[in-house]
């Protein structure tokens, strides 16, 4: 079974990829094009491995794709490449246009050229397995409600609109052209090799480097958090046994408000790398400005995976969430010359609350 994984340099991707490549009888190819969430040091484990080799590549380059599924004699395709971090999208949603929407349509494009060509029995194998998010389904209120496959759609952020566009249009190829497509919508992943401008890791590192830990709000969003690893597993389930044209929601019945997510990373620190004075990282915790249209809550119904594939995450929050911090202090070669470039710890995306329509429908958090 020969993979093509787009996206693979970053959190999600190089995980699938350090995950596939434990098999022997998988070969995988990672296509990426290294923006600044790419990064060759996560596939450091695998780089050797007999089964793996890598492309630097954009998804919108149709020649280029092309070349690589012909080349490689790919039987699956799962497309992880994206834009992927909502505050960037609010301070600059172009690049998730062009990549999430025009990047997926050209994706989809390429493959269709591909499948075409191949041999019967192999077209009948062959699956495009594209990755989404819980975001396309919008806003839950506090006191009730889960996201099923047939939640309608309702994205409120740049990015959300970007991957329900994708998703539209992976439905539209498979629908119109035969094209055979599963996907998939899942909800917040950490773990080892989070790119540190996501909450968990800023909020490890910031404490580490004793800066203020920036809760959006007065914290009483609620995300439902699936360890990186429960996710990869759950991803080669859907590639490779999911029914064509379905998709499948994956979570990890681990519903925490922001703020208790991060006063749990300040306990587990307090533990293992007590601050000076016997100061408490809580302390560090700073209340900032709301992300504007920033939703309440996001919760997952994954009874259909569990069903059908059998899937179930095998990390509770408590336990993910302590390897995922031990994982941290033990690879700073991996997070320390990120969190030395501009970019790192930024908060993008500010705008004052009084600014914000979508919080005034919403109600504050
Ligand atoms: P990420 O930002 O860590 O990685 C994205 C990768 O895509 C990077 O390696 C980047 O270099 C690459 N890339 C970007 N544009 C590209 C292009 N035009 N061509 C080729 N490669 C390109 O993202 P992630 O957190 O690993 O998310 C992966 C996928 O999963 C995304 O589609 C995202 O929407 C989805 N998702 C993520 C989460 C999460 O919690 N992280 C949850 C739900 C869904
Ligand atoms: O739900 C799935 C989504 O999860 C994915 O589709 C996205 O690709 C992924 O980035 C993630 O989006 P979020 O916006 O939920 O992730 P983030 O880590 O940025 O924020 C998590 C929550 O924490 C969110 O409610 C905003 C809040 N937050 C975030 C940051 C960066 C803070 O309070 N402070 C912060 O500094």
């Amino acid at each position: 079974m020969n993979f093509l994984v787009t996206g693979g340099a970053g959190f999600i991707g190089s995980a699938v990829c350090r995950h596939l490549c434990a098999n022997p009888a998988y070969r995988v190819t990672n296509l990426d094009k290294l923006t600044y969430a790419g990064n060759l040091a996560s596939l450091r484990p695998i780089e050797n491995a007999h089964n793996y080799r890598f492309e630097q590549a954009d998804i919108c380059d149709e020649r280029a794709v092309l070349d690589i599924l012909r080349r490689d004699d790919i039987d699956i395709v799962m497309n992880l490449a994206a834009e992927s971090h909502v505050d960037r999208s609010i301070d600059g949603p172009g690049t998730f246009i062009e990549t999430n929407i025009v990047g997926t349509y050209r994706l989809l494009n390429t493959t269709l050229e591909y499948w075409r060509g191949l041999p019967e029995d192999r077209k009948t194998r062959f699956r495009l397995h594209h990755i989404s998010t819980d975001e396309v389904f919008g806003d839950l209120p506090f006191d009730g409600g889960m996201f099923v496959e047939e939640t309608p759609y309702a994205p409120s952020s740049p990015y959300s609109a970007s991957k329900a566009a994708s998703d539209h249009l992976v439905r539209a190829w498979h629908e119109t052209y035969g094209l055979p497509v599963v996907l998939s919508n899942c909800s917040n992943n950490y773990g080892p090799y989070h790119f540190p401008e996501k909450l968990i890791p800023l909020v490890i590192l910031n404490a580490l480097d004793e800066k203020p830990l920036p809760v959006y709000g007065a914290g009483a969003n609620v995300r439902d958090w699936l360890f990186v690893e429960d996710h990869a597993r759950a991803l080669e389930l859907v590639a490779t046994k999911g029914q064509v044209g379905e998709s499948y929601n994956v979570g990890g019945n681990s519903e925490r408000t922001n703020l208790s997510v991060v006063e749990t990373i300040c306990d587990l620190l307090d533990l293992r790398r007590p601050r000076a004075g016997g100061k408490r990282y809580r302390d560090l915790i700073s209340f900032v400005t709301d992300r504007p249209g920033h939703d309440r809550r996001y919760a997952i119904d994954a009874s259909k995976i569990s069903r059908d594939l059998g899937w179930s995450p095998k990390e509770n929050f408590d336990s993910g969430l302590a390897r995922t911090v031990d994982w941290f202090l033990d690879n700073k070669w991996w997070w320390g010359p990120i969190r030395e470039q501009r970019y790192a710890g930024e908060r993008l995306g500010q705008s004052p609350v009084e600014d914000s329509p979508a919080e005034d429908r919403k109600g504050a958090a």
